[in-house]
């Protein structure tokens, strides 16, 4: 889908940002659940697609001043809520459901909400999986797999993703 169609879509969400949101390349967006989109939206569609999904019932929050880059999937099967000013390396996934079952004994829940807190930059080729919240501020540096809740304010990398460094965040301080 071109900037039309996916700005059409978009256009059409519960709340849609203001005019200086930035919708380029390929964006494909399957809207079944509720999608809420706050203002000033940048999507980077090109080189590779930016796919985002809410399926029946489910709820995909995205704040202000998010910006989304190439390649991004992002899959709401329950709840996922991104804050303001988040930056979302290429590449990177973030999925609430793990969609198959490990074996027949598995009845664990497939969902689990996920939380990114505000000004949270994830670097290229990220995957979070179901169930995190990572707290307000904090980096994921690239080719990092987040399986467990992030604090805020530091700087964590690997896979599993683990704690690299607290960061120095001062009140008001917005990523760029
Ligand atoms: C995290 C990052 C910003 C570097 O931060 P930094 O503070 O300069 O970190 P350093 O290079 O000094 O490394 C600090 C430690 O973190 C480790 N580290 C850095 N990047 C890492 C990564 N991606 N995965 C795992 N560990 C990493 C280093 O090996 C080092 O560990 P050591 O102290 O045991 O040697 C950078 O490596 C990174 O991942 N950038 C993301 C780039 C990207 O994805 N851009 C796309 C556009 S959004």
């Amino acid at each position: 889908m071109g900037y039309k169609g996916a700005l059409y879509k978009l256009k059409g969400l519960y709340k849609f940002g203001d005019i200086t949101s930035k919708i380029r390349g390929k964006v494909f967006i399957n809207k079944r659940g509720q999608i809420r989109v706050g203002k000033n939206l940048s999507i980077v569609g090109h080189p590779w697609a930016v796919q985002i999904t809410s399926t029946k019932g489910a709820n995909l929050v995205i704040g202000d001043h998010v910006y989304i880059n190439a390649g991004v999937g992002i899959a709401a099967n329950k709840e996922i809520v991104i804050g303001d000013n988040v930056k979302i390396g290429p590449r990177t996934s973030i999925f609430d459901s793990n969609y198959h079952r490990m074996d027949s004994t598995d009845k664990g829940e497939l969902c689990k909400k996920i939380t990114i807190g505000n000004n949270v930059w994830i670097g290229a080729d990220c995957t979070i999986l179901p169930g995190v919240t990572i707290g307000d501020n904090s980096v994921i540096a690239a080719k990092s797999t987040v399986n467990k809740d992030i604090p805020n304010n530091v700087l964590v990398g690997g896979s599993p993703a683990k704690l690299i460094r607290e960061l120095i965040i001062e009140d008001g301080w917005v990523r760029d």
